[in-house]
């Protein structure tokens, strides 16, 4: 099958040219055969608790791998989640590894997930940070609506929880993760998805903030989520988010969802679970949990009162 090449519903999202042909690449780029047919994309399968499912299982793809993608080249399938999926790739042109998240839905993407894709990409993009996931371009080829980023070598959080389970150890994640949401505050956008699943870890342990789909720009009327959507991950919402009063979620709900990974990391459950997602929120409204303390002794008494105070 192969793609339509026509722009499925007038979006803006074409901010580069279109695809180049072979010869537009620069020689560096290896030469393994690219059948002009390979784009075969297929409905993505169930999710993990994070939303995210990983590559192993993923039944959402371009087909055989490595595959030519205009001036990249498809590695492999990292993940996909709720937007898309994400490609370890190589840029042809500069010769690195990168990240490439394609919207979902292919050459027809729902024109909400096209914009909300689109709102992603900019809201990270406007985010300098040591510890926020640097975005390269946004563009589209052959109508698939794509973003490139930084590759952050091991993963997400939620893969290495353990190996944070020592509190010095995730406190000094933590405090790194805080200031990168502490400065996207600054600079007027709220996160609103935080969790495990969205802080990415790099080769040195340092964690990286990913994942921007749900942020809401401070300044900005235009907000794709309509009065009373939930938004967030059940576990890591605050008690507004939980309660679907958009209009209260503010820098404070992105702080909570902090605190509960901060739990999660040194008890290694989280603090609001039940069967149903409708039982967590109620225990978020009505703190129904249980001190990190009772779970675990051992951790320092400040980390205690941070949580509590979060
Ligand atoms: N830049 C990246 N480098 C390495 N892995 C990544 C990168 N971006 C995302 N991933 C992987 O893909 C998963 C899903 O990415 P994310 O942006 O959170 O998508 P979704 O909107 O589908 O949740 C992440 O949890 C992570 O495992
Ligand atoms: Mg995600």
């Amino acid at each position: 099958m192969s793609p339509d090449r026509s722009s499925p519903n007038g979006e803006p999202i074409a901010l580069a040219a279109p695809g180049k042909s072979k010869e537009d690449l620069l020689s560096t780029r290896p030469s393994p055969a690219y059948p002009a047919s390979s784009v075969v994309p297929v409905a993505p399968g169930p999710q993990d608790a994070q939303g995210t499912t990983p590559s192993a299982s993923a039944t959402f793809h371009f087909g055989p791998l490595p595959t030519l993608f205009g001036s990249y080249e498809l590695l492999e399938e990292v993940a996909h989640g709720g937007m898309g999926v994400v490609y370890k790739a190589r840029d042809l042109n500069l010769g690195r590894t990168i990240a490439l998240k394609m919207l979902r839905g292919g050459a027809f993407p729902h024109p909400e997930d096209l914009q909300r894709f689109q709102r992603e990409a900019r809201a990270a993009a406007k985010l300098q940070h040591p510890n926020i996931v640097p975005i390269h371009e946004i563009s589209q080829y052959q109508s698939y609506a794509y973003y490139t980023m930084a590759f952050v070598a091991r993963g997400n959080l939620y893969q290495h929880m353990a190996e944070y389970r020592d509190p010095r150890a995730a406190a000094r994640l933590m405090a790194k993760v805080a200031a990168a949401v502490h400065y996207a505050h600054e600079q007027g956008i709220l996160h609103r998805d935080m969790k495990p699943g969205n802080i990415l870890i790099d080769e040195r342990g340092d964690p990286l903030v990913a994942d921007f789909g749900l942020a809401k720009f401070l300044a900005s009327d235009a907000n794709l989520t309509r009065s009373g959507d939930m938004v967030g991950t059940p576990a890591y919402m605050a008690p507004e988010q939980a309660a679907g009063q958009t209009s209260r979620i503010s820098g404070q709900s992105d702080v909570w969802a902090l605190g509960v990974i901060l739990y999660e990391l040194l008890t290694g459950t989280r603090p609001f679970q039940a069967e149903t997602t409708e039982a967590i929120y109620e225990h978020i409204r009505d703190d129904v949990t249980r001190s990190p303390a009772q779970l675990r002794p051992e951790p320092p008494a400040v980390l205690e009162t941070n949580h509590l105070q979060s």
